[in-house]
Order: C-alpha cells, then structure tokens, then sequence
C-alpha cells in the first residue's frame, strides 16, 4: 500500500499541516483574496471567504483520494500563517506542486524551504516525477525550483491563462520538474 503523507511536520523554521475548514479566514485574510500575491497564480483571486472554502472542500477530496493535498505553512516562531504549499496527484507516480505565501513573508527564504519538505513527502508517498509550472516571466518562482534542484525541461508556448492578469491571453509557461 503506498504510504501516506503526513498531517504535519516540521522544518528548522516551519510547521507545515493538513488545513482545517475552521482556517478559511485566515487563508482568505493571508494570501488567496490578495490580488498582489494572487497575480501570477493559476486560479482567479478569492473574492470573498465562500471561494476559500470551496478550495478546501476541493482539497479534502485529495487528502481523501490520495497519499496527500495541499499544506498550510506556519512560522515555528509566532504560529503565524505564512502560506500554503503541497501535492496534486495527476497518477500515483505523478505530482505536481506549487507554493503561496503571504507578501510579508516574502524574501526569507520561506518558499525554498517549504518546497524542499514538498519534495521529501513526494518522495515518501512513491512520486517518481514532481513537477511545477510557473509563469514565464515569474523569476522568483523559477529560482525557488532551481535552489530545490528542480530542471528547468521547457517552455510550454501559450499554455495557460493566467486568470489575474489583464489579458485574455494564454501565456507562456516554464515546466519544472525532479525525478525521485
Ligand atoms: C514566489 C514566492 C513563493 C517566493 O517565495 P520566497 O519565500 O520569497 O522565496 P525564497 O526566498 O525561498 O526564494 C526566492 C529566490 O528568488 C530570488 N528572487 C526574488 N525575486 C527575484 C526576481 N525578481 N528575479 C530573480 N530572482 C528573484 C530571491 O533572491 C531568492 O533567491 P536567493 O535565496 O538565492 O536570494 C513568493 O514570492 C510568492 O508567494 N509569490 C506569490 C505567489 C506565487 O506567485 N506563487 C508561485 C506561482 S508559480
């Protein structure tokens, strides 16, 4: 039987876990209504706390599905929430992950360190191949998966929209990924 992710765990800075309905509005407060933070994700800005809770329904049916979903991560520190994190299955061998944080936790180093924890649940739950997509232009992004060693496999020429940019156009996208 392929192993399960865990609920929580812990980094030298971090505590990242499963998330909880009763952590909608934080999420909401945090990150996901942020049109800052929210402009080069793939998903449109949360425009009230309702669409923060259909993603975590979303969500309990991969933790339910599958080894793992997504992971909220919180300072060690202070408890604050920083982000959110995770896996999306696309076969038992195949995930892809993706990272979110809030703007002042931004430029410490936050997202490095909860990617590399990503890449290690991967792992253990039996992903042979993590991948990321990120917009072309999104330097930040790219050098997160970089610094996790993650090999930059190709540009994905118009491939996706980009739901909070102005433009109706599919965008280019830059294709990550790590075999384990
Ligand atoms: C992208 C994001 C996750 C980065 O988080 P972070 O915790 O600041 O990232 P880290 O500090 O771990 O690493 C960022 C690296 O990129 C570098 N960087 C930051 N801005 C950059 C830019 N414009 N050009 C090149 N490099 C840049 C940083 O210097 C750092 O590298 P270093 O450690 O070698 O100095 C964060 O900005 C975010 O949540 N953005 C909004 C959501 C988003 O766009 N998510 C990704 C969707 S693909």
């Amino acid at each position: 039987m392929t192993p399960r992710g865990p609920d929580q765990l812990e980094t030298g800075r971090l505590l990242l876990r499963r998330p909880r309905e009763t952590d909608a509005e934080a999420i909401f407060t945090r990150y996901s209504g942020d049109p800052f933070v929210t402009r080069l994700v793939g998903w449109p800005t949360h425009r009230s706390v309702d669409d923060t809770r259909a993603f975590l329904l979303f969500d309990a049916g991969q933790w339910s599905n599958h080894p793992a979903g997504s992971y909220l991560i919180f300072s060690r520190e202070n408890g604050q929430l920083l982000g959110s994190t995770g896996l999306l299955f696309e076969s038992p061998m195949r995930a892809m992950t993706g990272y979110i944080l809030a703007a002042d936790a931004w430029g410490r180093g936050v997202a490095t360190e909860a990617l590399a924890a990503m890449v290690a649940v991967a792992r253990q739950t039996g992903v042979r191949r993590l991948f990321a997509l990120c917009h072309h232009e999104h330097a930040a992004s790219a050098h997160v998966l970089e610094k996790c060693d993650f090999a930059r496999e190709g540009v994905l020429r118009a491939y996706a929209e980009f739901p909070n940019l102005a433009a109706g156009e599919p965008q280019d996208v830059l294709c990550y990924a790590i075999l384990l």
